[in-house]
């Protein structure tokens, strides 16, 4: 067991990559007179790594307000005086801005050094598969795996884009063409976007896997290595670039650099290939695109018949059944369709699906919706925490993880228990990472349930507002919105699918309803611990984020 001081001495390591910590204890120390407590350190430490006071607190497990009782009579005034400004104008996100302007920030060995010296120590470990899904089951789309092969190593395709609708299975097809043909590049690199990174930070990672040891970054110098190596680079997610709500085509902020890079890779010379996965088709592509150029444009549709069936035998159906063809027509072959209602069929139906087809007779865009919607309105609370998790996650997470980060009052087995049910329900996916077994949801239904989380966070909030109480605080206590330790694609894609929606709402009905916020606020410093923070839950960090309280 990590005893409470070790526990605060291990905060916000990351702190002391880019920071002079001993320095900076040592000035602040000189200023003060004073030793400088443990709590102080990694309080400095943690706003240096940019998480607000409210974070802070929940981290060491101190109530937001005693928290800033402490540091505004030690820590804030020693940093102001090591900075020379004023006293009492701290302001804690400014901090890491005047110490970096006192030289406490570090320069990193390779982050200056001039372009001469820079060079390419082409690494020998040359695949790096990122955030690509490991495909279990896979059927049909035998040709069209062949066409691409041959676009990509025949034709040696420059660019190619592979679009179709969410849950089409482009992601699963651009998997197994990867697999097939990896091989044959001297690196393989797979990026998701769906943090919707900007361009410079794309960049920066591709030229660091490639072996690029200078800072520059530009498109030029990845463009240098692709003629010298034959690299295939697939960007996953490339939709979430683009700005929502806008004509197809304009690139969100930060992401504009993305025009650029896809038409150099597509015009100038070299000998590598990038394939991009998308639900648009980015208009650098569809200007450009034809069967006897270098830029390609793939659309994904469904199964065909035969893979279809193959997909809903393996879901426990012989084949023969009454309307089985009726159904794969009438969800156009759509994988994840297929294996919702599949699941939908032999739960509620007994698999009869002549009934069911009787019974529904809803069209593609309404049935994922609807299906999703029945079914989650069908489970027990458990299942709907776990869903959530899943979906606040983005990524693929142990039983232990899940266990430990939801705070289970239910046993072990419980859990277990709801996994399968959800499992059998086709709402998440299990699948084996080094020996690990991992959950996940359905693409599909990763959408769904995160927008369900969006909406049901948002009431419940404007509902603390205008009560000006925590009587009904819920998710907020169960889930949080953003994962301190996550990586910071999977953070920033949580900011921007959660934290930002739910943000947005809460201020518009603010507005709407004149509510007052700084009675709750008082309240909520005042509390006594056991109010706000009762054992550990994600009350203070998730309120702090959302900016109910600072
Ligand atoms: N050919 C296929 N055979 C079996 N399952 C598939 C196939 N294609 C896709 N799937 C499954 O359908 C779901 C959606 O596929 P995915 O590739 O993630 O879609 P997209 O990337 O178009 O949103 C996933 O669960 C995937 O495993
Ligand atoms: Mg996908």
């Amino acid at each position: 067991m990590l005893s409470d001081q070790d526990h605060i001495e291990g905060l916000f390591p990351e702190a002391a990559t880019n920071w002079d910590l001993d320095r900076l204890y040592a000035d602040l120390q000189t200023v003060s007179g004073k030793e400088i407590k443990a709590v102080e350190k990694a309080c400095l430490r943690g706003l240096l790594c940019r998480y607000r006071p409210g974070q802070l607190a929940f981290k060491l497990a101190w109530t937001s307000g005693a928290l800033r009782v402490e540091l505004n009579k030690g820590l804030y005034r020693s940093l102001e005086a090591i900075a020379d400004q004023p006293s009492n104008t701290l302001r804690w996100e400014k901090v890491p801005e005047w110490l970096e302007n006192k030289g406490y920030k570090m320069q990193r060995q390779n982050l200056h050094s001039s372009p001469e010296n820079s060079q390419v120590n082409f690494k020998p470990n040359s695949v790096d598969w990122g955030e690509a899904p490991n495909i279990q089951a896979f059927y049909g789309r035998t040709d069209e795996v062949a066409k691409l092969e041959q676009w990509i190593l025949g034709d040696r395709c420059h660019l190619l884009a592979v679009c179709g609708m969410g849950g089409i299975g482009k992601t699963a097809l651009v998997v197994k063409l990867a697999e097939n043909i990896h091989t044959k590049f001297d690196y393989f690199i797979w990026r998701s976007l769906r943090g919707a990174q900007p361009t410079a930070q794309l960049l920066a990672d591709l030229l660091q896997f490639l072996g690029f040891a200078h800072t520059g970054c530009s498109i030029s110098d990845l463009l240098e290595i692709l003629r010298q190596k034959r690299c295939l680079i697939v960007l996953d997610d490339f939709e979430a670039t683009l700005q929502d709500g806008e004509l197809v085509g304009a690139y969100r902020q930060g992401c504009e650099g993305y025009a650029e890079f896809l038409q150099r890779i597509g015009f100038e010379r070299h000998q590598s290939s990038l394939i991009l996965i998308g639900r648009e088709q980015p208009k650098e592509i569809s200007m450009n695109q034809g069967e006897d150029q270098l830029i390609r444009h793939y659309k994904v549709n469904g199964l065909q018949r035969q893979g279809a069936f193959e997909l809903l035998r393996a879901r426990g159906f012989t084949g023969s059944e009454n309307g089985l063809e009726a159904l794969v027509q009438q969800y156009r072959g759509n994988p994840s369709a297929l294996r919702i209602v599949a699941g939908t069929i032999q739960e509620l139906f007994n698999g009869n699906v002549s009934e069911f087809l009787k019974q529904t007779a809803l069209a593609l865009g309404d049935v994922l919706r609807t299906l999703l919607y029945q079914q989650f309105e069908r489970l027990s609370k458990l299942e709907k925490d776990v869903l959530y998790w899943l979906a606040i996650k983005h990524r693929p997470i142990s039983l232990s993880t899940l266990r430990s980060q939801m705070n289970l009052q239910t046993s072990g087995s419980e859990l277990i228990d709801a996994l399968e049910s959800l499992r059998w329900r086709s709402l998440i996916e299990k699948l084996t990472e080094q020996g690990e077994v991992m959950f996940l949801l359905e693409p599909v239904v990763l959408k769904y349930v995160s927008r369900k989380f969006v909406e049901e966070v948002s009431k419940e909030v404007v509902v603390i507002a205008m009560q000006q109480d925590l009587k009904s605080i819920n998710l907020l206590r169960s889930h949080t919105l953003v994962e301190d330790l996550a990586p910071d694609s999977i953070r920033a894609m949580q900011i921007r699918l959660i934290l930002k929606p739910i943000k947005d709402k809460f201020a518009k009905a603010i507005a709407q309803n004149n509510i007052e916020l700084d009675t709750l606020r008082e309240k909520l410093a005042n509390a006594q611990p056991s109010q706000v923070s009762e054992d550990s839950t994600y009350i203070d960090s998730n309120l702090a984020l959302i900016g109910v309280w600072w």
